[in-house]
């Protein structure tokens, strides 16, 4: 297994949970002082905020991207394989500059294991083509968004299949196909910070 990359049990590993009792911790505290509403406590949960999937991501920069955003957003990034890389794909690490150590990142055999992992956790797939807005969802802690390998989307089948719990556009100009996969992660990934009140981040 590559550097910076963790194993499948790696939420009961020690990184995540110290992670998640500092954060805890400041949200509480500012809680005490009123500084955060008691709506938002609420909705902080154990685990990361957001499950990110990459399904049989193509492109080494795009899933680096990822990876960096992973890190500084505390999602755990999820990557089906087929990739269309090798993990230790220089093109990859450079992309994920020095941020590969401090994101969680598990890597899948097939879907089976994706879906196995992911258990009854709400599953947003992402595609052009869908035509609910990713902001008309009200996110919860530990929803997952699906996002298609470069540059053919999502399979109808995985957009069929029942773990799916809705599809979910990205609004954009007509006559445009699609936004960069990195950059529609990081639009998608950063809505349900927003909405969530980005806990545990300043
Ligand atoms: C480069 S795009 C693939 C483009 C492909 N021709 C399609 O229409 O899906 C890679 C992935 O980024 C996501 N994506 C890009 N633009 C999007 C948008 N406007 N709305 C939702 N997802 C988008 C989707 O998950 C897509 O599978």
């Amino acid at each position: 297994m590559a550097a910076g990359l963790v194993p499948l049990d790696a939420e009961t590993s020690e990184a995540t949970p110290s992670r998640l009792v500092r954060d805890w911790v400041r949200v509480l505290d500012q809680w005490e002082t009123g500084a955060v509403s008691e709506r938002r406590v609420a909705k902080i949960n154990t685990g990361p905020l957001v499950h990110l999937v990459y399904w049989e991501p193509r492109i080494p920069q795009n899933t680096g991207a990822a990876i960096r955003l992973a890190a500084v957003s505390g999602a755990h990034l999820h990557l089906v394989e087929p990739l269309g890389f090798e993990l230790d794909d220089t093109r990859l690490r450079r992309a994920g500059l020095d941020y590969h150590d401090l994101a969680l990142v598990t890597v899948h055999a097939d879907h089976d294991q994706l879906w196995r992992t992911l258990g009854t956790r709400r599953v947003f797939a992402f595609t052009a083509q869908a035509e609910r807005w990713h902001t008309d969802v009200a996110y919860e802690h530990g929803d997952v968004l699906l996002f298609g390998p470069e540059p053919t989307g999502l399979p109808a089948e995985v957009l069929a299949d029942p773990h799916i719990t809705d599809q979910l556009r990205i609004p954009m100009v007509p006559g445009r196909r699609s936004l960069n996969l990195s950059n529609a992660t990081a639009v998608a990934a950063y809505e349900v910070g927003r909405q969530l009140g980005f806990p545990g981040a300043r």
